[in-house]
Parts: C-alpha cells; sequence; structure tokens
C-alpha cells in the first residue's frame, strides 16, 4: 500500500486534509506535529528547557507515546494522543505549544528520535502523514507528496479561530505574528528545515474548501495508484 506525505507551514489545513483523505481511502492519518508537541509538553513538565539539546534527545527517546485511531461515524477518523496514559490531545493544542514544539524540534537530537517511530507507523504502507519535512526526510519515497500553502493571512484567521473556540483570548494579529515567526524558525533551521520536496506537488488552500482540498489530493492518489498498475489503464492493457 502507498503512502501520502503532507507537509506544509503551520495552519494551511494539513490536518484537516490529512484527516479526510485517510477517511476517504480508509488510511491511518499521523500527526507528527503531534509528536513534536508532546516533546515540548514532556521536557516541560520534566524542567528541561528548550535549548538543552542533550536532555531534550532523551526525552524524545524515551517518549512513552501512543496513538488511538477512534472509528467517527464516516470512518476512521479521530486521533487520539496519548503520553504515559494520559490523553493529551487537547493540551498540545494550546497556542503556546506550537512554538513550544517548534524550539524543541530544531534539535537534531530530538529529529533523530522521532525519525524511527515515523517511519515504523508507515513501514506497511496506508498512511497519510503530515509534518514539515514528511516528503524530504522522512519518507522520501511516498508514491505522493502534497505541499499545502495559503496566505498568512488565511491561516492566521484559521488559527485564530481555532484557538478561540478553545477559549483563548488572542488578536488576529497576534496570531499572525506568531505564526510567521514559527514558520521563520522552522524553514531557516539547518536539519530538516520545511522546505517541499521537489517532486511535492504543490496546493495552494487559501481559496479551497476542505473537500476541495482533500478531492485535489486524492487525485493525485488515483494517478499514483494507476501509475504503480498500469495493467489496470487503458494505455496499460493494449
Ligand atoms: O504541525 P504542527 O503545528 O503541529 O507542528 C508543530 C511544530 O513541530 C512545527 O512548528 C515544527 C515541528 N515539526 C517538525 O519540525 N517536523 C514535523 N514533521 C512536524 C512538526
Amino acid at each position: 500500500m502507498i503512502n501520502v506525505a503532507v507537509d506544509g507551514p503551520g495552519s494551511a489545513g494539513k490536518g484537516t486534509v490529512a484527516r479526510g483523505v485517510a477517511r476517504a481511502l480508509q488510511f491511518r492519518y499521523v500527526d507528527t506535529g503531534a509528536m513534536y508537541r508532546v516533546v515540548a509538553l514532556a521536557a516541560g513538565r520534566a524542567g528541561v528547557g528548550v535549548d538543552d539539546a542533550a536532555r531534550l534527545g532523551a526525552v524524545a527517546a524515551d517518549l512513552d507515546i501512543d496513538f488511538r485511531w477512534e472509528a467517527t461515524s464516516d470512518g476512521p477518523g479521530a486521533l487520539r494522543v496519548l503520553l504515559e496514559g494520559e490523553d493529551v490531545t487537547e493540551v498540545i493544542r494550546a497556542g503556546d505549544m506550537g512554538p513550544a514544539a517548534s524550539a524543541v524540534s530544531r534539535h537534531p537530537e530530538v529529529r533523530d528520535a522521532l525519525l524511527g517511530l515515523q517511519r515504523q507507523l508507515a513501514v506497511r504502507g496506508g498512511v497519510v502523514m503530515d509534518g514539515r519535512d514528511i516528503g524530504t526526510v522522512v519518507l522520501p519515497d511516498a508514491a505522493v507528496k502534497v505541499f499545502l500553502d495559503a496566505s498568512l493571512q488565511e491561516r492566521a484567521k484559521r488559527r485564530h479561530l481555532e484557538l478561540q473556540q478553545r477559549g483563548e483570548s488572542v488578536t488576529l494579529q497576534e496570531v499572525a505574528d506568531a505564526l510567521a515567526q514559527r514558520d521563520d524558525a522552522d524553514r531557516n533551521r539547518p536539519v530538516a528545515p520545511l522546505v517541499a520536496a521537489p517532486d511535492a506537488v504543490r496546493i495552494d488552500t487559501t481559496h479551497l474548501s476542505v473537500p476541495q482540498a482533500v478531492a485535489e489530493v486524492l487525485k493525485l492518489v488515483a494517478a499514483a495508484l494507476r501509475a504503480a498498475d498500469p495493467i489496470d489503464t487503458p494505455e496499460g492493457a493494449g
């Protein structure tokens, strides 16, 4: 079974689109950003600072993280994230966890510790994985690679709405500034920076609805499946 890699900056719609694609294909959705968020949470709880590469690496290597894919009425959609058995799905989405995750993610010690786990989750295929370096580093052989983007203004609007729904009071401008700063850090770090793989297809979601963006990715999946099994296509049949 093939894998689908979805990369892009913060709040470009990666999670929502990846979940929709996974649901349509009956694949598993793997959120690698959640892993970095959990490392940031665990490190914070252990009193480890975001600059302490060695201890952060140890936190990531010893991480007791678990994913549960909950069946929803429309398929295997919802993903719960557990840290030492505690459901931290909501906690890691707080406004300050994105910058904290970005800060811990710049250390190679942390990235190396998570890479094995990420690859292991995709080893049998049938996974839609989202993050920053999935198409470039984690799954360079993924049959479909997508780079999702949207204008900063649109991404800030989406993130602002999400935070408001969580009850966090923050202005749109503050959200936009924080997103821009985080993207800048993710793009300019020396290890596994946020960049589109040369063979990734760029999709700008600024003016796309979620179903439209999902449909775009599903078209790429269908094309990849046809390419992998040309017997089924009229060209290959003859
Ligand atoms: O996708 P997200 O907002 O949950 O990711 C949080 C941070 O984690 C992001 O700013 C950078 C880091 N990250 C990463 O470095 N590599 C990934 N594959 C996923 C996330």
